[in-house]
C-alpha cells in the first residue's frame, strides 16, 4: 500500500486532531535520539550537561544517578551500583529553543547491547560519544554498525579534550578509517589537555573561549572572538598560531558539510569538547537543534508510514518488568510513529487483533513517572498493561498495519538454569516467562526432553547475572547457572521432513525455541558452515524471525 492510502482523507476524518496544523507542528518540533558510546566515554556526563544547557536543570548533578552517588532505590538498582553500570533505560524529554528533545538512554555495558540495539530501533538520530584519548572502542564500533545498518544519522561528539593525549586530528582519521564514514568537523579545539581553552566554531568562524567552573556544575562563562581579533589576554599567542594553522588546513582539505549528506548517513558532523568542563556542549546542542531530523517515516507491512499519517500507530520496542519495584509492574515502551496518542484511546494489537483501552500511559523521566495524556510521533510512552504485549508489537487505530524491523538480536552466550528449591518452581517458571516476554533472554529446550531445565540464550553473559538476580529478588527463586560452550545459534527454516532429518555435528545441539521453531547451537563458525553443507535444503537465520 502506498503512503497516499495510509494518509487518506478518510483516515484523517477518523482522527480529527490528525491533520491539524497543531499536529504537524508537534511533529516538526520533535527530535528523538540516543547517545551511543563505549562505557566511560562520558555518555552520562554529556546527558547531564545537555539537560543543563537546555535549561532543564539549573545545576548539573541533579538528575544523573552518578555511579558513586546513586541512591539505593531498589535491589535492582543495587546491581547497577555494584557493577557501576547502567542497566535500565529511561527517557528524558526536554525542551530547547522550541524543540522537544526525547533522549532515549541506553545501557552502556556491552552485555546489555541487546537493549541498546532495540532502543536504536526507536530513534531518528544518534549522538556518538568518543573518548579523544582512547579513540574508537569496541562497543562504539558495534553500535555504530547498528546505526549505519538502519541509516540513522549520527552526530559525533569527541569528548575529554581536556585530558592529556587528546588527539583531534587522529580522531578524525580514525572515524574515517575504522567506521568508514566521512568525518566533517564543525568545531575545532583550541589547545588540548591542560591547554584546552575553548573551541573554534568552523561554521560561524568564531572562537568560543571558556572559563572553567568547579565540576562544570553550571554553564561556563564564554567569550567570543574572531581569528584576526584575539587579544593576548584572551589567548596565548602560541595556541592562537597553532589554531590558525589548523583552521587553514581544515578549510583547505576538509569536505563541506551538508545536512542532506548527514541525513543520508554519508557524513558525520564532528564536535570536540569536554562534557566534564562543559566546553563545547552548547554547540552540540545547537547542532541537534539545527541538523537532527524530525520523526522519520517508518517501514511497515503496508509500506513506509509517514509520521503525519493521521491515525495513531506505535511500536513496542522494549518491555521491562519491575522497573519500579514499589509497583511490581511491567512497562512496555512504545514509540509513537504516527498520529496522535490520547489516553483512554481504544487501540488494536496488530499481531492478535485484540482491542484494548490504553489508560495507563506514562512519561518516564529518569526514575520519575507521570501520566501522559497526549503523545505525538517521536514520543515514547511507558504502558503498564501486563501480559498483553510482545516485543515488536504494533498498536494502532484505523486500518491495521504492522511495523517491520528487527527486535531480536543474535544470541552469543548460552547456559542452563536450574531452580535449586523445588518449592519455588512455580515462581521460577513465572519469572522466566516474564523475562522472556521482556526480551531479556530467550529460552530454548530440547525437543526430546521438553521438561528438562531450559537453556538460556542471551546476547551478553551479564544478562545471566541479571536473570539470576531478578529471579531471586523478585520471585524468590534461587538458581544455579551452568555456562555452555556454544558461541552461536542459527534458526532453521525448511520443510518438516528436512527439519526432522537435520544433520547436526556432534559438537552442536538441536533445540526448539518458545514458538517451537528449530534452532541449532554451534561452538564455532566452522561447525556451522559444515552443518550448512550437510543440509543444503534448509535455510539458516542468525536471529529468530519476528513472531
Ligand atoms: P559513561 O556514562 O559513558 O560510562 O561515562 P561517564 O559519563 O560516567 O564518565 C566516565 C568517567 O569519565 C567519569 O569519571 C567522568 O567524570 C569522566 N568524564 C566524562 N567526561 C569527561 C571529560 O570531558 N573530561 C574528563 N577528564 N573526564 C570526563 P569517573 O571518575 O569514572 O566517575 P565519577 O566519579 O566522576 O562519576
Amino acid at each position: 500500500m502506498s503512503e497516499q492510502t495510509l494518509s487518506s482523507p478518510a483516515a484523517a476524518e477518523a482522527s480529527p486532531q490528525g491533520g491539524s496544523q497543531q499536529f504537524r507542528n508537534e511533529i516538526r518540533r520533535r527530535r528523538t535520539f540516543a547517545i551511543i558510546s563505549h562505557p566511560d566515554a562520558g555518555k552520562t556526563t554529556l546527558t547531564e550537561k545537555l539537560l543543563l544547557y537546555s535549561g532543564c536543570v539549573a545545576t548539573a548533578g541533579a538528575v544523573r544517578g552518578r555511579k558513586t552517588q546513586r541512591a539505593a532505590r531498589s535491589d535492582w538498582m543495587e546491581l547497577e551500583r555494584e557493577r557501576g553500570i547502567s542497566i535500565t533505560s529511561t527517557v528524558l524529554s526536554f525542551e530547547y529553543e522550541g524543540l522537544l528533545l526525547n533522549l532515549l538512554d541506553t545501557p552502556g555495558h556491552e552485555d546489555f547491547s541487546e537493549d541498546t540495539y532495540r532502543t536504536l530501533t526507536a530513534v531518528d538520530c544518534a549522538v556518538m560519544v568518543l573518548d579523544s584519548v582512547k579513540g574508537i572502542e569496541a562497543q562504539t564500533k558495534k553500535l555504530f554498525a547498528i546505526c549505519a545498518q538502519r541509516k540513522i544519522p549520527i552526530i559525533t561528539f569527541v569528548n575529554k579534550l581536556d585530558r592529556p593525549g587528546a588527539d583531534p586530528l587522529g580522531n578524525l582519521g580514525e572515524i574515517e578509517q575504522v567506521l568508514g564514514i566521512h568525518a566533517v568537523p564543525l568545531n575545532w579545539p583550541i589547545g588540548t589537555g591542560r591547554d584546552f581553552r575553548g573551541v573554534y566554531d568552523l561554521v560561524d568562524k568564531e572562537l568560543k573561549l571558556f572559563s572553567p567552573v568547579p565540576q562544570g556544575a553550571v554553564r561556563v562563562p564564554t567569550e567570543t572572538a574572531k581569528l584576526d581579533n584575539v587579544s593576548e589576554e584572551q589567548l596565548d599567542p602560541l595556541l592562537l598560531s597553532k589554531l590558525r594553522d589548523e583552521v587553514e588546513l581544515l578549510e583547505c582539505a576538509g569536505e563541506p558539510f551538508t545536512r542532506e549528506a548527514f541525513l543520508e548517513g554519508q557524513i558525520t558532523p564532528v564536535f570536540f569538547g569536554s562534557a566534564l568542563t562543559n566546553f563545547g556542549i552548547e554547540l552540540l546542542l545547537e547542532a541537534l537543534h539545527e541538523y537532527a531530523p524530525p520523526p522519520a517515516p517508518r517501514p511497515s507491512d503496508k509500506g513506509m508510514v509517514p509520521a503525519d499519517r493521521p491515525d495513531f500507530a506505535g511500536v513496542i520496542f522494549k518491555i521491562q518488568a519491575n522497573l519500579d519495584p514499589r509497583h511490581h509492574d511491567c512497562v512496555a515502551f512504545l514509540r509513537v510513529c504516527c498520529g496522535t496518542f490520547t489516553r483512554d484511546m481504544e487501540v488494536s494489537i496488530a499481531r492478535t487483533g485484540t482491542r484494548m483501552r490504553v489508560s495507563r500511559s506514562q512519561r518516564l523521566f529518569a526514575q520519575e513517572r507521570e501520566t501522559m495524556d497526549v503523545a505525538y510521533p517521536g514520543d515514547v510512552l511507558g504502558l503498564t498493561i501486563p501480559g498483553q504485549f510482545r516485543l515488536g508489537d504494533t498498536l494502532c487505530i484505523g486500518e491495521p498495519l504492522q511495523f517491520t524491523g528487527q527486535w531480536q538480536f543474535p544470541p552469543e552466550c548460552f547456559a542452563t538454569l536450574r531452580c535449586t528449591d523445588t518449592q519455588r518452581r512455580k515462581q521460577f517458571d513465572k519469572g522466566l516467562l516474564q523475562l522472556v516476554e521482556e526480551g531479556a533472554i530467550q529460552l530454548l529446550r530440547d525437543p526430546l526432553a521438553p521438561s528438562q531445565e531450559p537453556i538460556l540464550a542471551a546476547v551478553g553473559a551479564l544478562q545471566f547475572d541479571v536473570v539470576q538476580f531478578r529471579l531471586e529478588s523478585e520471585y524468590r527463586a534461587v538458581t544455579t547457572i551452568h555456562r555452555l560452550p556454544y558461541r552461536m545459534a542459527r534458526w532453521v527454516k525448511g520443510s518438516t521432513e528436512d527439519i526432522e532429518n537435520l544433520k547436526v555435528p556432534s559438537t552442536g545441539r538441536q533445540l526448539i525455541d518458545e514458538d517451537g521453531l528449530t534452532v541449532v547451537l554451534f561452538d564455532t563458525e566452522g561447525m556451522f558452515q559444515y552443518c550448512k553443507k550437510m543440509n543444503p535444503n534448509v535455510e539458516f537465520f542468525d536471529a529468530r524471525p519476528l513472531r
